[in-house]
C-alpha cells in the first residue's frame, strides 16, 4: 500500500475521521438546543392581541388580583380569560373613549367574545390542571414569571415536558405558603440579603433565622431552576443557554 498512498494520507484519513464524529457531535447537540431555544418554543415573544391589554397596568400598577380577572384559577384545572363584561365593569366608566378600547366596546355592542391569541398552549394530549398547582403552593410567577411587569405578556416557560420533569422531581423545592402564591415577587427582595446579617439574625431569634435560611435556600434553588427552564434570556436567539435573568429585580434569585 505504502507505493500507492502517501505517508500524509494517514493523517488526512484520520482527520477526516475525527471530524466526522466531531460534525455529528456538534450537529446533534444544535439540534437539542435549537429544540429547547426561545425561537422554537416562542418563549418570550409577545403575541399580537386585539386589543392591547398591559398586565403591567392593571395587575403591576393598579395592583388588580389575578383572580378579578382569573376567576376559576383556584377551583379549576383552567385558570380562565375574563370575559368582555369584566373589562366593561371599569371601562364602561374609565378611558370610556380611548380609541385603543375600541375592540371591547365593540365586542360589547354585538357579544362577540374578543379573540383573544393564547400565550401559553399545551398540546391537547397533555393534562394540566391549575387547582392542584396552585393549592399545592405553587406561585404563578413560579410558572408565568412577573406577568406584573409585562406590558404585553409572553410565555416566560419552555412549556417542554422537561420543564414540568424538573419541578416533579423535586417539587418541594418550588413551593411556597399557600398565602404567597398571588404574591409576584416571591421569594421577599430581604431574604437574598440575609447573609449579611446572618449572626445577628440567628442570635437575635431563633425563629427569624430559620425563616431567612429556608428563604436563602429557596433562593438559591429557584436560581438554578430558572436559569435552566424558565428565565431565558428574550434578545438571544437560536443557539441560547439560559444565561441572564429577565426581571428588573433578578438579584432576588442570584
Ligand atoms: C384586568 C384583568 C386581568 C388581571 C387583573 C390579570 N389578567 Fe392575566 N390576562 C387577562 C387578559 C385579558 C388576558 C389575555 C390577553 C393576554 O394574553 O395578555 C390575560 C392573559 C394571561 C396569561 C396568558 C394566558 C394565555 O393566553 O395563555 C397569564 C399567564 C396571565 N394572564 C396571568 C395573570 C396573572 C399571574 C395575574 C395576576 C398577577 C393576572 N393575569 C391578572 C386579564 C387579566
Ligand atoms: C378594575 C378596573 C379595570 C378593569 C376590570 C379593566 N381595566 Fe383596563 N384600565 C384600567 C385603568 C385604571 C387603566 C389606566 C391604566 C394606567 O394607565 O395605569 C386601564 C387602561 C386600559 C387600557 C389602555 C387604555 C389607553 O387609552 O391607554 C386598555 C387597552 C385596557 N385597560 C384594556 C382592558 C381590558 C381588555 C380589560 C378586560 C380584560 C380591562 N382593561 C379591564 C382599569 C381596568
Ligand atoms: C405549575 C405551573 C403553573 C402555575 C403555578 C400557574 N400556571 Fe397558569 N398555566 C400553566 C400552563 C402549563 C398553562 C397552559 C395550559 C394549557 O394549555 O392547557 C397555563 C395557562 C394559564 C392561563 C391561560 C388560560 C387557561 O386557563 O389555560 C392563565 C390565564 C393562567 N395560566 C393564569 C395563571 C395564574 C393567575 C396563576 C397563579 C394563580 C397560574 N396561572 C399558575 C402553568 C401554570
Ligand atoms: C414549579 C413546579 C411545577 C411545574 C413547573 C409543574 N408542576 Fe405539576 N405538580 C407540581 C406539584 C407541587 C404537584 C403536586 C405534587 C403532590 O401532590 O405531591 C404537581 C402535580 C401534578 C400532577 C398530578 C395532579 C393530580 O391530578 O394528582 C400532574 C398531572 C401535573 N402536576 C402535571 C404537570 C404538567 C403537565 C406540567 C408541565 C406543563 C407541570 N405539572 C408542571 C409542581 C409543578
Amino acid at each position: 500500500m505504502g507505493q500507492i498512498f502517501n505517508r500524509s494520507t494517514n493523517f488526512i484519513s484520520k482527520t477526516t475521521i475525527f471530524g466526522a464524529v466531531f460534525f455529528i457531535g456538534i450537529t446533534i447537540w444544535m439540534l437539542l438546543e435549537f429544540n429547547r431555544s426561545s425561537y422554537y418554543t416562542q418563549a418570550f415573544f409577545p403575541r399580537e392581541q386585539p386589543v392591547q391589554f398591559s398586565h403591567k397596568h392593571h395587575a403591576g400598577d393598579d395592583g388588580i388580583d389575578c383572580r378579578y380577572c382569573h376567576t376559576t384559577v383556584e377551583k379549576l384545572a383552567y385558570a380562565g380569560i375574563p370575559p368582555t363584561k369584566t373589562c366593561m365593569n371599569c371601562h364602561s366608566q374609565i378611558w370610556a373613549d380611548s380609541p385603543y378600547l375600541e375592540p371591547v366596546r365593540e365586542s360589547w355592542r354585538t357579544g362577540n367574545p374578543i379573540k383573544w391569541t393564547r400565550v401559553y398552549d399545551l398540546p391537547d394530549f397533555v393534562y394540566f390542571n391549575h387547582s392542584i398547582h396552585v393549592n399545592k403552593g405553587v406561585g404563578c410567577s413560579t410558572c408565568h414569571g412577573r406577568v406584573d411587569l409585562m406590558p404585553l405578556t409572553y410565555q416566560a416557560a419552555s412549556l417542554q415536558m422537561e420543564w414540568c420533569l424538573q419541578c416533579h422531581r423535586q417539587p418541594e423545592m418550588f413551593i411556597r405558603p399557600k398565602s404567597q402564591v398571588f404574591q409576584m415577587d416571591w421569594p421577599p427582595a430581604e431574604w437574598a440579603h440575609s447573609e449579611d446579617n446572618d449572626e445577628r439574625t440567628n442570635s437575635n431569634t431563633g425563629h427569624r433565622g430559620i425563616r431567612r435560611e429556608s428563604g436563602r435556600e429557596e433562593s438559591r434553588r429557584s436560581s438554578i431552576f430558572y436559569r435552566r427552564f424558565s428565565i431565558i434570556n428574550p434578545r438571544s436567539s437560536i443557539l441560547d443557554r439560559p444565561s441572564s435573568l429577565l426581571h428588573p429585580r433578578s438579584s432576588i434569585f442570584r
